[in-house]
């Protein structure tokens, strides 16, 4: 049964806006929790958009279950994650000009960096998972970094129609068994809403899914907790009729 990390850079979107302090993504992470999340996910950009320095770690001395830090693989980012370590981090690719991830890490072209970023990390106890689209060739460079997670971009599953949907969902289920058979841990996220998560969640292997954007759009109606726990119990209980008749071992 996969968990549930949820994303609270929209709530520092919204604080961002006006640059002043509410809402505060901090305490609203408790609510969070209390929802069930099993673990707080934050972005800190380089171009701190959403997230502060002081959001992580005010959140590194709050947060009970776990803070996974999403953050760029540049140098000024690994000495910030090296200094509040968080219980993981997550690189992903980053380009100024995007309004939100957009792809995944080519691990495949940055092997030897990334390899070298892993071991600086995983040496002092914070795992690593690299963000990559479900790509073989993507799946066995990240195993060769040695990290210990991939987190597989669901954006393309997340944004392609209803009839290209299983083809997609197909290609996440392939590549959640290859990073497995090669000792990789697996979670997913992007993309992720309330009417397409089902499928996800179900995927044998799949241990947590990262999702942001439509929880804290549902919030404004029902609530944080209300939201998160709506999330949480559709990835624990994803009904079978909506799985596209995939069934897996
Ligand atoms: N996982 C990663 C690596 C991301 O970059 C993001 C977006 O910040 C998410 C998950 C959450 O995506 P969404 O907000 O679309 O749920």
């Amino acid at each position: 049964m996969a968990s549930l990390g949820v994303n609270i850079d929209h709530i520092a979107n919204v604080r961002q806006a006006r640059q002043t302090v509410e809402p505060d993504p901090v305490p609203l992470a408790l609510l969070a929790e209390l929802g069930g999340a099993d673990g707080i996910t934050v972005h800190l950009r380089e171009d701190r958009r959403h997230i502060q320095v002081r959001d992580l770690e005010l959140l590194k001395a709050t947060v009970k279950t776990r803070l996974n830090l999403e953050m760029a693989a540049t140098k000024e980012m690994i000495n910030t994650a090296l200094r509040v370590v968080p219980d993981m981090v997550t690189i992903v690719p980053e380009k100024r000009e995007e309004i939100t991830t957009e792809g995944g890490l080519d691990v495949a072209s940055n092997e030897k960096a990334l390899k070298d970023i892993v071991e600086q990390m995983q040496g002092i106890g914070i795992p690593v998972s690299l963000f990559i689209d479900p790509i073989a060739q993507q799946i066995e460079a990240a195993s060769r970094t040695k990290a210990a997670w991939i987190e597989i971009h669901t954006g393309h599953y997340a944004e392609a129609s209803w009839v290209q949907k299983p083809h997609e969902l197909a290609k996440i289920i392939e590549g959640t068994t290859k990073a497995r058979t090669l000792g990789l841990r697996v979670n997913a996220g992007h993309g992720l809403t309330y009417q397409n998560v089902e499928p996800i969640a179900a995927i044998t292997g799949m241990e947590e899914l990262n999702i942001g954007h439509t929880i804290i759009a549902r919030s404004i109606a029902v609530g944080l907790k209300e939201a998160v726990q709506e999330m949480k119990n559709l990835i624990q209980n994803p009904r079978k009729e909506t799985l596209f008749g995939i069934t897996q071992s």
